[in-house]
This record gives structure tokens, sequence and C-alpha cells, in this order.
């Protein structure tokens, strides 16, 4: 199939050693890593706490790879200013996250970032198209959200195909979250995919295995485009 957004492989940087996370920022930008994407969890939206803006922040200067800031919060109009200030690239809310997520969208394009619309895997896709005009990206969840090294759920890809006619000319990307791997990589960029985020697959093995992690990803999925 044809796609005119580029590929991208996301690792997030859930599955990375806190420990030294900006030693693995580094890393896995050099390793491959189109964008870094980033979990942030409330343990109220999803049952998980990962970190805040305070973290993008400190991360930022390690790299000028793209920040893919994945808001999985509630309420999330309070802190849109704090993670656009701390280097947010692009900035996805979910769609079941709140009453206002048009209001939200405006906010992260008044800050003058990206946007993103995301939807749990039981979220209908008919959730997103009154809100296409404010989004440069649709994140469909592969797994329900909050944890990593999950199980696929492969019923999404119909999802995606129908996102991406959704989408018709309008350039917006479709991301895709949750038990990416080399295997289930080929299905959803059938399906329409051009961003894939891949925490457990990017980060096995360690540092020296990330490069092979992230080319394996990128070339299962490459094989079905064009
Ligand atoms: C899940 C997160 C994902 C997660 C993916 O709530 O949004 O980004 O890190 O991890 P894997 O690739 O291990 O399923
Ligand atoms: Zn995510």
């Amino acid at each position: 199939m044809t796609s005119r957004h580029p590929l991208r492989i996301a690792p997030s940087i859930l599955s990375a050693d806190f420990a030294r996370l900006g030693e693995q920022v580094d890393q896995i930008a050099q390793a491959g890593g189109d964008w870094i994407h980033i979990d942030v969890m409330d343990g109220h939206f999803v049952p998980n706490i990962t970190f805040g803006p305070q973290i993008v922040k400190a991360i930022r200067p390690v790299t000028d790879t793209f920040f893919d800031v994945h808001l999985m919060i509630a309420p999330v109009d309070p802190y849109l200013e704090a993670f656009a200030e701390a280097g947010a690239d692009l900035i996805s809310i979910h769609v079941e996250a709140g009453p206002h997520a048009h209001r939200s969208l405006q906010a992260i394009r008044a800050l003058g970032r990206k946007t993103g619309i995301a939807l749990n895997p039981g979220t209908p896709v008919e959730a997103v198209a009154p809100l296409l005009d404010m989004v440069d990206l649709v994140l469909l969840m592969t797994v329900n959200p909050g944890f990593g090294g999950q199980a696929f759920i492969e019923s999404v890809c119909s999802k995606v195909a129908a996102v991406k006619a959704m989408i018709g000319d309008r350039p917006i990307e479709i991301e895709v979250d949750g038990g990416v791997t080399p295997q289930t990589a080929p299905l959803v960029a059938a399906a329409g995919a051009n961003v894939l985020v891949a925490g457990s697959a990017a980060f096995k093995g360690g540092p020296e295995a990330y490069a092979g992690n992230i080319s394996a990803i990128r070339d299962a999925a490459q094989a079905v485009r064009d």
C-alpha cells in the first residue's frame, strides 16, 4: 500500500531503565527511534502512575528527536501548558478523558504544539469524527492503556482502516500503541498506521540490542508498504 506519511518507529520510554533515563533516551534515538514516545499516567484515568512534566523537561536537552507525549490523565487541561513548556512537540489526549476534548485540542494548538487524539480499544472510531480538523494525529490503542508488555488486540486493525478512510485527504498521521512487535507491525502498517509505538519490543535486551530491535519492527512494517 502507499502512504504519504513516512513510517515512524516511536520507542516508548515506559520500557526504559528509569535510573538511567537520559542516557537511554539518547541511546534509543541514536539507534534509530524516529520519535520518543512519552507515556504520562496519573493513577486515575489509567491504573498506573509514571511521571510528569519535570521528567520531560529533564530529558529534553538530551536529544533533538521529536517528543510525542501521550497523556493518559484526567483532567488534562490544567497540565497542557506545563507539558508544552517542558518540550513536548506533540501532545495526545484521550477522547475518553473528559467532556471537552475539542477545547483541550484548541488549547494545545494555542500553545504552538501538534495535537493528537487517542482512543481506547473499546471506543468507536466515530468519536473522533468531529475532531479531525483539530488534530495532526489519531492514536489508536492496541492494548488497554496503563502498562507496557501487554498482548496486541488485533481487532483494532479494522479501526485503523476505518480511521484512515475517515481522514481522507487530511494531513493526519495514524499511530498505534501497544503490543507492537515485528510480528504485529505488518498488520497495523497494512491497515494504514504510519507511526508505530514500541515499548518492550524496542528496549528489550539493553542498549546493544536497540538498533536491531528498531530495524526489525521497521523492516517488517516497511515490507507491507509501497
Ligand atoms: C500503554 C502505553 C504504551 C506502552 C506500550 O499504556 O501507552 O505506550 O508503553 O508498551 P508495549 O510496546 O510494551 O506494549
Ligand atoms: Zn503510549
